[in-house]
């Protein structure tokens, strides 16, 4: 039945207290959160016509589908090794079951919300609309407060439970945001390490290493990384099917010239008129005048290590503390507008992040079952694990703080190293490579050898701070101390696992060029290939520390770990690999 018709039953039916329960059905609670997060402070209750624009996510039920796709597709030893999914397939599977729009319009119709108040997602898996606080409180059978975050002056209104009726609960899955979490400015930049900031460990030099230049372990540049990582002159073809994309949040923006001025310093091979192309998200922009230092980082890195393959910047919209806006629901709208796509670049590098507190379960799911559908579609989806090691400083042990979504096992996660003899990233303790162990998603099987050799090194270390049931991150590592980046003119030092995660993003699109132009289907989800047989072709990283939460953190060491992955990329080696 199209939801207009079913509406107009219902006309402008007035709404008061009294709506009458759906279908008779009880409230069920939810989600709910014990306290708002961090440095956000209740104050009075929202005033009720307070305009709210929130989204219902509808429930996913062939998600497990989905996944053994995925799976199946992924895996190195199986028939369907690189038979991605399509568009519509991938839609399919992550539609609703066929009454769900249907029951969820009349019920909205209760509240005198209608179709043109409503938009749909490419899935029709979510709906956004927009009410006054009046009527949300009786939908979600809550009360909204005004909450305030004392540093900066912001405000939202939010509450800290919703429930639904009782029948709607197979429908949806979740409303958001309605419960006050935020992540505080920790959505993980790269840090600037310029002159006065502290320096580097520095590494022994390793004297089989006399192909790298030792200037690379004070200053990175893609030369640096050509040298290190093994992809000597490598070039790809720009049209021999590969391609490479960064996203960026919260205006991260990069300057043309910038590039230009970069890639004729650097990049000393590259044609003229190499070039990245913009794609707004959510009427996101990219402003000239104001380039970011992980937007730069990112184009530099990521598209200029693989020129001249097609190179996009997609720009979701969205600031920090707007109403209807959190770093959530832009990784929400990002995964949906590209799944809307017919033709998708093969890896997608994204250096953003924030606490696993910062988002309820019901939430963490949603976006990484994005993320998925994405891998099914034959995408790379690559994230930084974080630059505090296993969280922030503390006088005494805390429980370690988990990164999201690096701890996605949908996503393949990127730390950090340095050095010409690579260590796990660690400058002065204060900035290392994020790693650990996911409270909300389970360890997937596709890792299950590695991670549990690693918790058996572990032994009783730290019980109690971790949770060793969780999903191990992050897979793999690249360098991320000390590159060279130019913004708006000027030369500046970026550090974090923000640098890292375009490096091995380049690598995966180079991989991807040496595989299409043999015929192959690109790589796709990395990670059941990587720990199958792709990290025999990885540099294993078995020194350094991550430290954080008041302890030393975890140690490097063979094998997996969880502050170097698997490794950094050896591109000769995994380009034999890949071909084999
Ligand atoms: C639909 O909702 C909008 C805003 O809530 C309202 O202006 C409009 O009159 C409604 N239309 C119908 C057909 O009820
Ligand atoms: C998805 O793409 C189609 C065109 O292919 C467009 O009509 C539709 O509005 C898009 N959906 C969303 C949610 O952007
Ligand atoms: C929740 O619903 C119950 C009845 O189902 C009602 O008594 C109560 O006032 C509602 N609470 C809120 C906060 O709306
Ligand atoms: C250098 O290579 C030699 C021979 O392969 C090996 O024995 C030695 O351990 C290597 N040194 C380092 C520092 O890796
Ligand atoms: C790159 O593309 C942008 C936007 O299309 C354009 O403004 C700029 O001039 C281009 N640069 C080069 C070197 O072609
Ligand atoms: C771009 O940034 C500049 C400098 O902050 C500002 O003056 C200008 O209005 C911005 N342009 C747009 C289109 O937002
Ligand atoms: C882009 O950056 C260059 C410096 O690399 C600067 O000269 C130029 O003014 C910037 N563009 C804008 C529109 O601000
Ligand atoms: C937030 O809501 C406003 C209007 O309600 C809308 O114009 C804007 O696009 C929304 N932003 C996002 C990121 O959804
Ligand atoms: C540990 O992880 C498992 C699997 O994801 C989860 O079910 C459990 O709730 C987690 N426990 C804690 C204390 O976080
Ligand atoms: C990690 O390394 C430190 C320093 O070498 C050592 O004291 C500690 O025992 C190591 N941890 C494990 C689990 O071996
Ligand atoms: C980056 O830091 C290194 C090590 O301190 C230094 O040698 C180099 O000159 C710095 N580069 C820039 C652009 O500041």
């Amino acid at each position: 039945m199209k939801l207009s018709l079913l509406l107009g039953l219902v006309g402008a039916s007035l709404v008061n207290a009294d709506v009458p329960a759906f279908r008779g059905s009880p409230f069920k609670l939810k989600e709910s959160i014990s306290a708002p997060s961090t440095g956000w402070v209740k104050g009075s209750a929202a005033q009720l016509d307070t305009v709210l624009t929130f989204q219902i996510g509808l429930s996913r039920p062939r998600f497990g589908e989905l996944e053994q796709n995925l799976m199946e597709i992924s895996d190195p030893s199986h028939a369907r090794y690189g038979v991605h999914l399509s568009k519509d397939d991938v839609l399919e599977l992550m539609a609703p079951q066929s009454d769900t729009q249907e029951v969820v319009a009349e019920w909205l119709a209760l509240y005198g919300l209608n179709e043109t108040s409503v938009s749909y997602s490419s899935a029709k898996d979510a709906m956004t609309l927009s009410a006054p606080v009046r009527v949300a409180e009786s939908m979600f059978n809550t009360s909204f407060y005004v909450y305030s975050h004392a540093d900066s002056g912001d405000s939202l209104v939010r509450t800290t439970q919703y429930s639904l009726p009782e029948v709607l609960d197979d429908h949806i899955a979740l409303v958001q945001p309605l419960v006050m979490l935020a992540s505080l400015g920790q959505v993980a930049k790269p840090t600037p390490s310029s002159a006065g900031g502290p320096t580097p460990l520095t590494p022994t030099q390793d004297v089989n290493s006399t192909a790298v230049d030792p200037s690379c372990n004070y200053q990175i540049t893609p030369d640096c990384l050509r040298q290190l990582y093994n992809i000597g002159n490598y070039t790809p073809s720009a049209n021999g099917g590969s391609a490479i994309a960064v996203s960026e949040f919260e205006n991260e923006w990069a300057n043309f010239t910038d590039y230009d001025t970069f890639l004729a310093e650097n990049v000393p091979s590259a044609a003229a008129g190499s070039n990245f192309s913009i794609v707004s998200v959510t009427g996101g922009v990219n402003n000239q005048s104001e380039p970011g230092g992980e937007a730069s980082l990112d184009v530099q890195y990521a598209f200029g290590l693989t020129r001249p393959l097609p190179a996009t910047f997609y720009t979701v919209g969205g600031s920090p503390y707007s109403s209807n806006w959190t770093f959530s629901t832009g990784l929400l709208d990002l995964a949906d507008f590209l799944l809307n796509q017919t033709d998708l670049p093969p890896v997608i590098s994204t250096s953003y992040g924030e606490d696993e507190t910062t988002v309820t379960s019901a939430q963490a799911n949603r976006i990484c079952q994005g993320f998925a559908a994405l891998g099914a579609r034959g995408m790379s989806v690559l994230f930084s694990s974080g630059d505090y090691g296993v969280g922030y400083p503390s006088g005494s042990p805390v429980a370690f703080t988990v990164h999201f979504p690096a701890s996605c096992p949908y996503v393949t996660s990127v730390g950090m190293t340095t050095g010409i003899h690579e260590v796990a990233g660690n400058i002065d303790n204060e900035v290392s490579s994020g790693g650990g162990f996911s409270t909300i998603f389970p360890r997937p099987s596709y890792q299950d050898e590695q991670v549990s050799d690693y918790l058996t090194y572990l032994g009783d270390q730290y019980s109690g701070l971790y949770n060793s049931s969780g999903r191990g991150y992050p897979d793999v590592s690249a360098q991320g101390i000390n590159f060279l980046v130019e913004i708006y003119g000027y030369k500046s030092n970026e550090t974090g696992t923000s640098a890292s995660v375009p490096t091995f993003a380049g690598v995966i699109a180079l991989l991807n060029d040496a595989r299409s132009n043999a015929g192959k289907s690109t790589l796709g989800f990395l990670n059941p290939w990587l720990y199958s047989s792709g990290y025999s072709a990885l540099n294993d990283i078995t020194e350094g520390t991550n430290p954080g939460a008041g302890t030393n953190g975890f140690n490097a060491t063979k094998g997996w770990d969880p502050l170097t992955g698997l490794g950094t990329p050896d591109f000769a080696k995994l380009q034999a690999l890949v071909l084999a």
